[in-house]
């Protein structure tokens, strides 16, 4: 069996192979920390290593596995990780952007080509998905996750574990999943990256860690610790998070990885006093593998010689590795994920392409359409296109693009020239995208003039959201805002595409655009998925997965907030409410909202029963007609909210959704079934399980435009 395996390996081992087998360290490709080692290949041939991340492509992992196959005692060969987060050579939408299409298939699927493209060229092991709750965009990382929702998070962590590992390890399209960043690192104070983190018990288990558990029971192998701390302890010493919660709670039986150099981190935490104890901390949290800190090579074996750690703890954390690398098939054959064939069929393939497209599309959110500004006519002759997102390509594939080339994606002016080739595409940048210099202005105003229509491409740089790049302003950087501002003055249609990886305060852009179209970071086919909504070639049918708010001061704003002892709608007009002086409290645009060029109407909800009891489930009805004159798609949501409980309920919660196709005048019965006991919670007792009382179910198509009815949950 495979743990026979695993046993009679480890039973050969010296402790050095051992504590080599907990080593991950960075090759030379690309370092996202403070720290580098020169001298990685004699590591690998010293034994030192197990495990090499940053190393890409088929010669160039099969020349490092041959190192440490041929040249070690035991001819261990090594696992290659790397960042393949959305896509590896062909890349998808950034998560947050993919996550606004609400489906779990298509999700599934780009992980499935990122694997297969990954695997190819020798890697067996993505640290994705990135499945952090997060509800505040200045954390430049919101680009990278599922957005605010748990419910919706936990789908998405299962889907991309699913499509990253597929079902049988062996298969060499698929890789290792790594569920990050564990925990509950998406909740900074005052969104600053790596900063602290501080939430009850409560709040953790029953919004943040629910992801990353839907992770580890679709069986995602690996897991990485966070850099931050919760309740006072780092999470890459924490025993709470690792052995009491994902080993003991969850049964989760793969390996955990630190994040990079996190074990040295304790250190600045002011939670290890030395190298040896920062080491020694790790280890007893049950943390497995060291990525690039180096402290449990340098440590580990003098703290088992000492008798300071067990070397019973050494060993387990060697079988968990071990077994993942059995499970690869790496024994049978080491080089099986090398191969240049496969790399040559597969990387950017034409069908990895047209899917990559076709989810580029789909994650697009129209947020305004005035007059039907859009889509724009096929007889269009004069279009000026402005704006530093414009023409770029490399911004187009955004953060976390490892193994993406920028050059190879499509612009916004390339894709529009293919869609509308008789038509003059006059270009002009008019601003930087984060520079005050306004002197590309009167170009741009000039072409803006000669025009019938103004697809103005504004936004951010890819860089300015990712890791380490939070931002204290939600605003559009740079001159842009006022570049938008002197367009206007001509009064000519004006688009706007933003091209973005959070939620931006569009407040005042809302207002003057005609059309305004987020479409996120969209990857290698950024400049097609575009034209394909501009046109109308596709119906836009994306919705958000974050809720964008009026301006910065509202953040934290989310759908499922609480309803406070004064409520505004209580006593609209009165002085003593929760409230602002200056703005409403709800959001500009909320969790769950999306425009399409058609229409839909909601009518005729029903409910099965009145009452119902915690083993029962309720059957929710309704209609849903596309009343315009087109096909398209609509994300219906569920919500629920529980009137009075043992502990203060959210205002709504997320409990199910349906994205269904509607031809033009169709309508649809539309059935959700709700178990009752998904309204289980964390009561004050901390004990899990509903509670009776009064409930309202809500359908509608975002957040806030809902409308609902009331059931009776008994005793
Ligand atoms: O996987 C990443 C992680 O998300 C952030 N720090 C570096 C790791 C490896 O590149």
């Amino acid at each position: 069996s495979l743990d026979q395996r695993v046993d009679s390996l480890l039973s050969l081992m010296t402790l050095e192979e051992k504590v080599g087998q907990l080593t991950l360290y960075t090759s030379d490709y690309d370092v996202t920390g403070p720290t580098m080692r020169a001298q990685y290949k004699e590591d690998i041939k010293s034994g030192k290593v197990g495990a090499i991340f940053n190393a890409v492509g088929a010669d160039y992992t099969r020349n490092l596995q041959k190192m440490a196959v041929e040249e070690t005692r035991l001819g261990i060969p090594l696992l290659f990780g790397y960042d393949v987060v959305h896509g590896h050579q062909t890349i998808f939408p950034i998560p947050l952007g993919e996550s606004c299409t609400w489906d779990l298939e298509a999700m599934k699927l780009s992980a499935q080509i990122a694997a297969k493209e990954a695997a190819a060229q020798g890697l067996h092991w993505t640290f994705a998905p990135m499945v952090d709750i997060s509800r505040d965009p200045r954390w430049g990382r919101v680009m990278e996750g599922g957005g605010e929702d748990h419910y919706l998070g936990s789908l998405i962590a299962k889907a991309k574990v699913e499509g990253f590992q597929g079902e049988n390890l062996q298969d060499t399209h698929t890789i290792l999943s790594c569920i990050k960043h564990y925990a509950a690192y998406g909740a900074p104070q005052a969104g600053r990256e790596y900063h602290t983190v501080d939430m009850s018990d409560r709040v953790l288990r029953e919004v943040y860690l629910l992801p990353y558990k839907a992770g580890i029971d679709a069986g995602a192998a690996t897991v990485m610790t966070s850099f931050n701390e919760v309740d006072g302890v780092p999470a890459t010493g924490s025993k709470y998070l690792m052995n009491d919660i994902l080993r003991k709670e969850w049964g989760f039986n793969g390996f955990v990885v630190t994040d990079y150099t996190a074990i040295m981190e304790l250190l600045h935490h002011g939670y290890a006093a030395d190298t040896a104890h920062a080491a020694q901390l790790a280890i007893e949290a049950g943390v497995d593998m060291d990525m690039q800190a180096g402290f449990y090579q340098d440590k580990l074996v003098e703290l088992v010689k000492s008798g300071r750690v067990s070397e019973s703890l050494i060993d387990e954390s060697v079988r968990r590795i071990l077994r993942q690398k059995f499970m690869l098939g790496l024994f049978e054959d080491p080089y099986r994920y090398s191969d240049t064939a496969r790399e040559q069929a597969w990387l950017m393939s034409a069908e990895h392409l047209e899917a990559a497209r076709d989810i580029s599309r789909k994650s697009i959110v129209l947020l305004e359409n005035k007059n039907n500004t859009l889509p724009l006519s096929s007889a269009i002759q004069r279009i000026a296109l402005i704006g530093p997102l414009a023409d770029s390509k490399r911004d187009m594939i955004g953060a976390w693009s490892a193994a993406g080339d920028g050059n190879k994606a499509v612009s916004l002016r390339e894709g529009l020239m293919a869609r509308y080739p008789k038509a003059t595409i006059a270009y002009a940048q008019g601003c930087a995208i984060d520079s005050p210099d306004k002197s590309g202005f009167s170009e741009a105003l000039q072409v803006a003039k000669n025009s019938e229509v103004v697809i103005l491409a504004l936004g951010e740089a890819a860089q300015m959201s990712g890791e380490a790049a939070s931002r204290t302003s939600i605003q559009l950087p740079g001159a842009q805002q006022a570049l938008m501002d002197e367009l206007r003055k001509l009064g000519k249609p004006l688009i706007v595409v933003l091209s973005n990886g959070r939620p931006l305060d569009l407040s005042t852009l809302s207002q003057q655009a005609d059309a305004l179209v987020e479409t996120w970071f969209l990857g290698t086919m950024a400049g097609h998925a575009i034209a394909d909504v501009l046109s109308g070639d596709y119906n836009p049918s994306g919705k958000l997965t974050m809720t964008f708010p009026r301006n910065l001061g509202q953040i934290p704003i989310h759908y499922n907030m609480k309803n406070t002892g004064r409520p505004r709608d209580v006593d609209p007009n009165g002085k003593y409410t929760s409230r602002y002086l200056d703005v409403e409290n709800s959001p500009l645009y909320p969790f769950g909202y999306g425009l399409s060029y058609t229409q839909f109407s909601y009518s005729n909800m029903q409910l099965d029963k009145e009452s119902a009891t915690a083993k029962d489930t309720l059957r929710v009805q309704l209609t849903v007609k596309n009343t315009g004159s087109r096909q398209g798609e609509e994300i219906v949501q569920l919500y629920v909210r529980d009137w009075v409980g043992s502990v203060t309920r959210p205002v709504k919660e997320l409990k199910g959704f349906q994205k269904i196709s509607l031809a033009a005048g169709e309508e649809k019965t539309v059935v959700f079934t709700l178990p009752i006991s998904d309204l289980s919670f964390y009561r004050q007792d901390m004990s899990f399980g509903t509670e009776p009382g009064g409930y309202e179910v809500y359908v509608g198509r975002n957040a806030e435009d809902v409308q609902g009815l009331r059931f009776q949950l008994l005793e």
